[in-house]
C-alpha cells in the first residue's frame, strides 16, 4: 500500500510545503494578519504560515468573543527547543483571550511508541513545566486520566470507519487497535474544550505532520452535528442530518415565518450568524454537541542542528532543556550553517541564512528584536562575519536563554501535581 503523503508518525515529514497546501486545502495565513489587533512575531516572521478556518479565530480575538486554543504533546522523550514554537502559540492565544487547553498524549505514546506509563508521566510533567515557564494559564490533562475525554472519543468513534483510517493514515489490517484508539483520542482532544466549557471556535496550532488528525477531526465534528445551516439565495436553509423531529420542529418555532419541509426548515430574513447561534442552542437543548468545526494553524519546522528534523531519536539534532551547558555549546558549534566552503568565498558571496540551522534558531527563538535579527542576516549575506564568530554568539544566546528558562521550569515543576 502507498505511504500516505503526510504520516504523523514518520520522522521525516514531507517538506514541500506549497504542494501540501494546494493538495490539502490549507490556506496561507498572510491575508488574515491585518485582521489581528496585534501580529505575533511567529506570524510576522513567516514561521506560522498556513491555516484552516483561522478567520473565525481572528474574529473572536478582535471581537472579544469566546474561543478555545488547544494543542497536545506526546511524552515520548524530554521536551526540546523544537517543541517551543507550539507552546508559544498557545500562550499567545491565551493572552489574546482564548481558553487554553493542553493535552499530554500518553495514550498515543504508549500505543505508538511503546512508552511505559511511568515514563509518560515523568516526561509529561516536563512538558507541562515548559508550558508554565512560558506563562501558560488554562487546563491541562493526561489523556489516560480523563474519563470524559474517553467517552467523547467513543462517541467520535461512531463516525469513523476503517476505510477512512486506511485512506488518511495508511492503516492496514496489521495496525493494532490501540493505535487506532490513540487517533480517535486525539480527535476527542481537539473537541474536548467544547464539551468542557461551551461550543466555540477552537484553534489547534500544529506542525504540518499533524494535519491528518485535523482533517479527520473536522469531518467528525461536522458529522456529530444535528443540523447544517446554509445561506441560499434570499433565505437560510437549516437541514437536519440526524436531528429528532422535535428538534427540527423547535427550529421552525424559533423563527417567525419559517417553513418546515421534509428534513429542512427555510428561514427568510435574519442573519446567518444569528440563525447558526440559535440552531446550535436548539441542538444542545436536544442532546446534541453543537460543535464548531475546529480551526488550525501550521508552522514550519525548525531544522535540527544536523540539518533534518529536530528529533529526539537523533540526539545531535536537538537541544533539550535538560542538557549541560558544555553539550549545548558543542552542539551549536557543530551545527550545520549556510556558510561557504572557504573564508574567501564567504567574504565574496556572503552566507545563506535561510539554509542555516543557527540562523533559524535565532529567527525562531533566540533573537526577539526584529532589527537585531535583520542585522544578523545582513552581516551574514554581506560576508561581514564568519560562521565561527556567528556561531559563538548564537551559542551564548542559547546558553543564556536555557539558563533563564530552566530556572523558570524548575519553579513551575514544583507546582505540578500528577
Ligand atoms: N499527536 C500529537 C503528537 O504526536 C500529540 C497530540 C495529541 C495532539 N492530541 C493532540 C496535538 C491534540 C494537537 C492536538 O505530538
Ligand atoms: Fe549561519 Fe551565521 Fe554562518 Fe550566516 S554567518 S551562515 S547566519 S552561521
Amino acid at each position: 500500500m502507498p505511504e500516505p503523503l503526510i504520516n504523523p508518525w514518520s520522522s521525516s515529514p514531507a517538506v514541500d510545503v506549497e504542494k501540501l497546501f494546494s493538495d490539502f486545502g490549507i490556506e496561507p495565513i498572510s491575508p488574515i494578519l491585518p485582521e489581528l489587533p496585534e501580529i505575533p512575531y511567529f506570524m510576522r516572521r513567516g514561521i506560522v504560515i498556513g491555516h484552516r478556518d483561522y478567520r473565525q479565530i481572528a474574529a473572536a480575538i478582535k471581537n472579544h468573543t469566546p474561543f478555545h486554543i488547544l494543542t497536545g504533546f506526546m511524552p515520548s522523550g524530554h521536551p526540546h527547543l523544537g517543541h517551543l514554537m507550539v507552546m508559544k502559540e498557545v500562550v499567545w492565544h491565551v493572552q489574546q483571550g482564548g481558553n487554553g487547553y493542553v493535552t499530554i498524549a500518553d495514550r498515543e505514546a504508549h500505543a505508538v511508541r511503546g512508552m511505559s506509563w511511568e515514563d509518560c508521566r515523568a516526561y509529561g510533567k516536563e512538558y507541562l513545566a515548559c508550558l508554565y515557564a512560558l506563562g501558560f494559564e488554562g487546563t491541562t490533562y493526561f489523556q489516560s486520566k480523563n474519563e470524559r475525554l474517553k467517552d467523547l472519543a467513543f462517541e467520535a468513534a461512531t463516525k469513523v470507519n476503517f476505510s477512512e483510517l486506511n485512506a488518511i493514515y495508511g492503516f492496514s489490517p496489521e495496525t493494532d487497535l490501540a493505535h487506532a484508539d490513540s487517533v480517535i483520542t486525539q480527535v476527542a482532544d481537539i473537541l474536548y474544550p467544547q464539551i468542557d466549557r461551551e461550543p466555540a471556535p477552537t484553534v489547534v496550532p500544529v506542525g504540518i505532520d499533524q494535519d491528518p488528525h485535523i482533517r479527520l477531526t473536522r469531518g467528525v465534528a461536522h458529522k456529530l452535528r444535528m443540523f447544517t445551516v446554509e445561506e441560499r439565495d434570499g433565505y437560510i436553509s437549516v437541514r437536519s442530518k440526524n436531528a429528532p423531529d422535535v428538534a427540527l420542529e423547535a427550529v421552525k418555532k424559533a423563527f417567525f415565518g419559517a417553513k418546515k419541509y421534509e428534513g429542512h426548515v427555510d428561514i427568510r430574513g435574519g442573519s446567518c450568524a444569528d440563525v447558526s447561534a440559535k440552531v446550535r442552542a436548539i441542538e444542545r437543548a436536544h442532546g446534541g454537541f453543537g460543535f464548531f468545526t475546529p480551526s488550525s494553524t501550521y508552522h514550519i519546522f525548525m531544522p535540527g542542528l544536523t540539518g533534518g528534523k529536530m528529533s529526539s531519536s537523533i540526539p545531535e539534532s536537538i537541544i533539550s532543556f535538560y542538557e549541560p551547558e558544555s553539550t549545548v555549546r558543542k552542539k551549536v558549534m557543530s551545527g550545520i550553517t549556510g556558510g561557504r566552503q572557504t573564508l574567501e568565498e564567504q567574504k565574496r558571496l556572503g552566507g545563506e541564512p535561510e539554509k542555516c540551522s543557527l540562523y533559524l534558531l535565532n529567527l525562531f527563538h533566540m533573537v526577539t528584536d526584529d532589527a537585531k535579527l535583520a542585522e544578523i542576516k545582513r552581516k551574514c549575506m554581506a560576508g561581514e562575519v564568519t560562521c565561527g564568530q556567528c556561531k559563538k554568539e548564537t551559542a551564548e544566546r542559547v546558553v543564556a536563554f536555557l539558563k533563564d528558562f530552566k530556572e523558570k521550569m524548575d519553579v513551575a515543576a514544583e507546582t505540578i501535581k500528577v
